[in-house]
């Protein structure tokens, strides 16, 4: 049988489209030198071209390499995507890739404007993969990838989940596994330095702080803007189609809603509202990792549960918790729709 990175790296050679594992979630994957490899991903997807995607690349560093020959193999491998790569970058991608980070750069001349949707910016990431990373080392090139699901819709964290968004079609998957980070890569753009410093475009669990520490930098140093420049900032994101709410936005519990499930922290009380209905109750892990790892898996269970309503405990406020915050806030404010 032939490997399945080779057959991976054919593929995608051929300008065919392959989903592949990364630490965060599963990507749908193409070519991204190659503009009509680049646009089988927005038709598959069902996303807007205008939208753009984040080309994953490479780790360059051999064993044995001295910090100024990393920092060189960084200029030289990131050169190939932007026409200016600032220190900020090498320290970002020598402290955190591969990892769960993603760099917004000035693009190169050359990058396909299928691929940052013709904006002036590219986005960068080396995925924390095994799998992948061998994949990339074999290509040789960068690839564009998205998350692996319909526009809109939960993110996959492992290969089953992308089979079941693309069903019945003829997509490689090349199974890595459940993903162990769980939700998107943090994003951060390096393009407006002088002027804003960092702008922080999607959290992610690489934290604002951990940024921050990186760069010798204070809160009042970086910023957030989720901007409409990142698909995942719609407001209706990572959608179940079931009626999801927060505890504390639940003033009364429709009657018509039968089947409700009630997800909690271990040990907390059930909101007024729910205290003379029947529940199903789910129980949260109540570390932010272990709920990231395991928040997309449960949202497509719930949502395939039969639910008229999913009912969810108000999260801690303490920013460990922002960007599975993010993620939930968006899946609340799309749900129901279909
Ligand atoms: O963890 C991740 O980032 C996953 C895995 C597969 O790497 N990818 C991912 O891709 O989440 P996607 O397309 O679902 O979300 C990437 C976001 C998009 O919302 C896109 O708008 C934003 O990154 N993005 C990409 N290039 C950009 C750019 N040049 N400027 C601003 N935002 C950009
Ligand atoms: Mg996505």
């Amino acid at each position: 049988m032939q490997d399945p990175i080779e057959a991976a790296v054919a593929r995608l050679r051929a300008g065919e489209l392959v989903a592949i594992p990364t630490e965060t979630v599963y990507g749908l994957a193409a070519d991204a030198s190659n503009a009509q490899a680049v646009r089988k991903i927005f038709r598959a997807k069902n996303r807007p071209s205008t939208h753009p995607l984040i080309v994953h690349i490479p780790h360059p560093y051999r064993k044995g390499m001295s910090a100024s020959e990393r920092d060189e193999a960084w200029v030289a491998l990131l050169s190939q995507w932007s026409r200016d790569v600032p220190q900020e970058a090498l320290i970002l991608a020598g402290k955190f890739w591969p990892g769960p980070l993603t760099l917004i750069l000035p693009k190169a001349k050359s990058v396909l404007p299928e691929v940052t949707g013709n904006q002036e910016t590219v986005g960068l990431r080396c995925p924390d993969h095994p799998l992948t990373l061998r994949l990339l080392e074999k290509f040789a090139g960068g690839l564009a990838a998205p998350s692996a699901n319909r526009f809109g819709r939960i993110s996959p964290t492992t290969a089953d989940h992308v089979r079941q968004e693309f069903s019945g079609g003829e997509l490689m998957v090349l199974d890595g596994g459940p993903c162990r980070v769980g939700i998107e890569s943090t994003i951060v753009d390096l393009t407006r330095l002088s002027a804003l410093g960092p702008v922080i475009l999607r959290p992610g669990m690489i934290s604002r702080q951990e940024i921050e520490t990186a760069l010798n930098l204070t809160a009042s140093d970086t910023r957030s803007d989720a901007g409409p420049r990142v698909s995942g900032s719609l407001s209706a994101h990572y959608a179940p189609r079931t009626a999801m709410a927060f505890a504390g936005g639940l003033s009364s519990c429709p009657d018509r809603a039968r089947k409700i499930a009630w997800v909690h922290f271990p040990g907390s009380e059930r909101p007024q509202p729910l205290r003379s209905r029947e529940v199903n109750e789910v129980v949260l892990p109540d570390s932010p990792d272990a709920l990231a790892r395991s928040l997309y898996a449960l949202l497509r269970e719930l949502d395939g549960g039969g639910f008229d309503l999913i009912c969810l405990e108000d999260l801690p406020s303490d920013s460990r918790w922002d960007a599975i915050r993010d993620r939930l806030l968006r899946a609340v404010n799309g749900s129901g729709q279909a």
